[in-house]
């Protein structure tokens, strides 16, 4: 008898329209330390699918490298980016949601809004430099997140660090369990291609093209010793099996329970760069990765093929077309079906309404949509009426997805425009930022409008305060740095007096746009010292948007 498990595909075929349109739905971040080779690998993945004939359309001159997932000016000039953008592709009837999200640690926070919008992430590693400063600190945030990470060692075309101690390196430093699912040929000049131990076949590449995918990958069984000493010679045959010998008595089994709960990450090896082990990695992956997954609200959980539409904002980007000088909201459609034509509601505006010029985003291209399923994400055209974390749903419901949490900011400054006459643009920018989450805005506890107070997670997001207020609205500012590191939300505010609070002589009290009291702190310790002196005071380390 052969025991026939059905894969996700196949059980799809089974299923009605509706639910084989979510079925089909693979939604996944993607991280990396930056120069890791995360747009390399994203070009691969999108040449693969087809969504671009040559991966140099999208990637072109080295100095449009940034162009597919970077809008802004600062990126560009950086070379790092900044925010993240979404692709969409379809592959082996797989329809495929990226997620880019920026490499610098100080945007980590918006890292963790899209890791919201995501069911896995894909963690790109470079084999000759291991783990990262920042692929710790994106992964600490992926761990917060609890979700499925996969693994992919890129550069083997290059002199690489031991296969071992890469593998030692990720499980020490991450704290994440590490199963190879391929096992590399040698790197650099001697990157011959992978060992793929489910099937025990070596997939050995020729040399592709750059940017093509046409390269020949030329399969021999482990078992057939003639044939794959003579392809890859006795030395390198002798050092595979001596690597998988040690392999198979040291490492993790496969375990998919474990992989799903984010405690065991499957690791393949390749080169982005010469399209070796990028395919494989994608054809399993995709196996391995989840269908969209369940979303937790105030009414209980919401699951993907629920018959109403529902979403929330995890990300708005304003001017991503200097043209047209808008604001796009960024939406993960959580359960049902999104159609343009049907009204929806928003939740916490308490209001129904049709979204703006729905769309998909794609490189500079913008396809405008006319439905989307669970799972995927859109854009919509935000008049500045969403903030982060705003639930959507079918007209006839009114629940809430859990929010986003804010992380803390660990920066401060007072800033003032420079030209007292640009008071209006000055709070209509500091505003609109605050909105999209870059920057956390407070005031004075005891005063009006005058003095601001922008807080910040990542001292790269005061630089980039600054670059918008002057290109985007025209005002100049000045920045006073403070010198507070702790911020602590007080949990209940409807039950202490905020003005009559002891606290310590570096402490002050502060509001946030809603009237929200809060409390900064130079020393950690201050913190303890205020709730001695306080019975009764409830501080906390994060706000929920
Ligand atoms: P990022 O998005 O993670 O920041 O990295 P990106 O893909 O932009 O890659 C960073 C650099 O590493 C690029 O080189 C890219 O070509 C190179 N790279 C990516 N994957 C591989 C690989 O598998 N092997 C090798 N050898 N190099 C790889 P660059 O010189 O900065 O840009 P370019 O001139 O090649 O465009």
């Amino acid at each position: 008898m052969v025991l026939h498990v059905c894969n996700s595909m196949e059980r799809g075929n089974k299923l009605g329209s509706f639910d084989k349109e979510i079925e089909r739905r693979r939604t996944f971040a993607i991280i990396s330390h930056p120069d890791a080779g995360k747009t390399t690998l994203t070009e691969k993945f999108l040449l693969y699918g087809g969504a671009i004939n040559l991966a140099g359309s999208v990637k072109g001159k080295a100095t449009a490298r940034h162009a597919v997932s970077d809008w802004m000016e600062i990126e560009k000039e950086r070379g790092i980016s900044v925010t993240s953008s979404v692709l969409q592709f379809e592959y082996d009837g797989y329809c495929i949601n990226i997620l880019d999200t920026p490499g610098h640690q100080d945007f980590s926070e918006d890292t963790y809004r899209t890791l919201m919008a995501a069911d896995s992430a894909v963690m790109v590693i470079d084999a000759s430099k291991g783990v990262e400063a920042q692929t710790r600190k994106l992964f600490k945030v992926c761990g917060m997140r609890g979700i499925p990470i996969f693994t992919f060692i890129n550069k083997l075309d290059r002199d690489a660090n031991d296969t071992f101690e890469l593998l030692d390196e990720i499980e020490k430093e991450l704290g994440i369990e590490t199963v190879p699912m391929n096992w590399p040929l040698g790197s650099g000049k001697s990157f011959r291609g992978v060992y793929e131990r489910e099937s025990r076949e070596v997939i050995l590449y020729s040399d592709t093209e750059k940017g093509t995918k046409e390269g020949h990958a030329e399969r021999i069984s482990l078992d057939d010793q003639t044939t794959l000493v003579g392809a890859i010679g006795e030395n390198a045959y002798d050092t595979l099996t001596g690597e998988l010998e040690l392999l198979d008595g040291a490492g993790a089994e496969f375990d998919l329970e474990q992989v799903r709960a984010g405690k065991l990450t499957p690791v393949f090896f390749g080169s982005a760069l010469t399209n070796f082990g990028v395919e494989i990695f994608l054809q399993n992956f995709l196996k391995m990765a989840t269908t969209p997954l369940p979303r937790k609200a105030d009414i209980g959980m919401i699951e993907p093929t629920d018959d109403d539409f529902s979403a929330f904002v995890f990300k708005i980007q304003a001017n991503m077309n200097k043209a047209h000088r808008d604001r796009v909201a960024f939406m993960r459609i959580c359960s049902g079906k999104f159609d343009a034509t049907r009204e929806v509601r928003h939740v916490q505006g308490d209001k129904v309404m049709r979204l703006s010029q729905p769309q998909q985003i794609m490189a500079d291209d913008r396809k405008i949509l006319s439905e989307a399923y669970a799972g995927d994400i859109i854009g919509v055209f935000d008049p500045g009426i969403f903030s982060i974390g705003d639930t959507l749903c079918a007209p006839k419901n009114k629940f809430m997805f859990e929010g986003i949490p804010t992380f803390a900011p660990e920066h401060f400054a007072r800033v003032r425009q420079m030209d007292t006459m640009k008071r209006k643009q000055f709070m209509k920018g500091i505003t609109q930022i605050a909105q999209e989450g870059a920057i956390q805005v407070f005031q004075e506890f005891n005063t009006g409008m005058e003095e601001i107070i922008v807080g910040v997670v990542g001292v790269l997001q005061f630089e980039v305060l600054k670059y918008r207020l002057e290109n985007e609205y025209n005002v100049e500012i000045k920045m006073e740095t403070l010198p507070y590191e702790h911020i602590r939300w007080i949990e209940n505010k409807d039950e202490v007096d905020v003005a009559k609070l002891v606290g310590t002589s570096d402490m002050k009290k502060v509001k946030d746009m809603k009237g929200n009291p809060l409390l900064l702190f130079i020393n950690p310790w201050s913190v303890g010292m205020t709730l001695d002196r306080n019975e009764g005071l409830k501080l906390s380390e994060f706000g929920r948007e």
